[in-house]
């Protein structure tokens, strides 16, 4: 089933502000990152065990593509492209494997261009199967 981390819940950081204006979000409300370079949605996940796993992303795009870094304890380990999703309340998911510490875990997705972040809701963390 894994696990969902929420990007409006502490230690969760949005550089921007937590919104509630688009239905669909899960949780209370979602991260509208400011529109630049580097405004990010950072989380901070803790899996049972070390080792790797799959992170989904769930984000609205009524805009058009807005590729992000994803940053897992300060090392880039993917490029994704959120294309748009027809409107601000249509969520998709990206996905990503990552390879996680025993513990916490940092991982921030920072925008590459100056139109910033999609609207982020979650991430879904779920193990690889042993
Ligand atoms: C609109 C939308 C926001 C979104 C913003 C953007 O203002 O309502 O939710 O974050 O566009 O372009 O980033
Ligand atoms: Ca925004």
């Amino acid at each position: 089933p894994g696990q969902r981390y929420e990007a409006e819940s502490a230690p969760a950081v949005c550089d921007g502000t937590i919104d509630s204006n688009h239905a669909g979000y899960s949780g209370s409300g979602f991260c509208n990152g400011a529109n630049a370079v580097g405004a990010a949605a950072q989380f901070t996940v803790t899996p049972a065990e070390a080792g790797t796993a799959t992170v989904s992303v769930r984000f609205a795009n009524g805009s058009d593509t807005r590729p992000a870094n994803v940053i897992v304890n300060g090392t880039t380990v993917a490029t994704v492209s959120f294309e748009p999703t027809g409107s601000w309340s249509a969520w998709s998911t990206k996905s990503v494997p990552v390879s996680l510490n025993d513990g916490s875990n940092t991982i921030r997705i920072t925008p590459t261009t100056a139109v910033g972040l999609p609207n982020i809701d979650s991430l879904d963390v779920v193990a690889a199967a042993a």
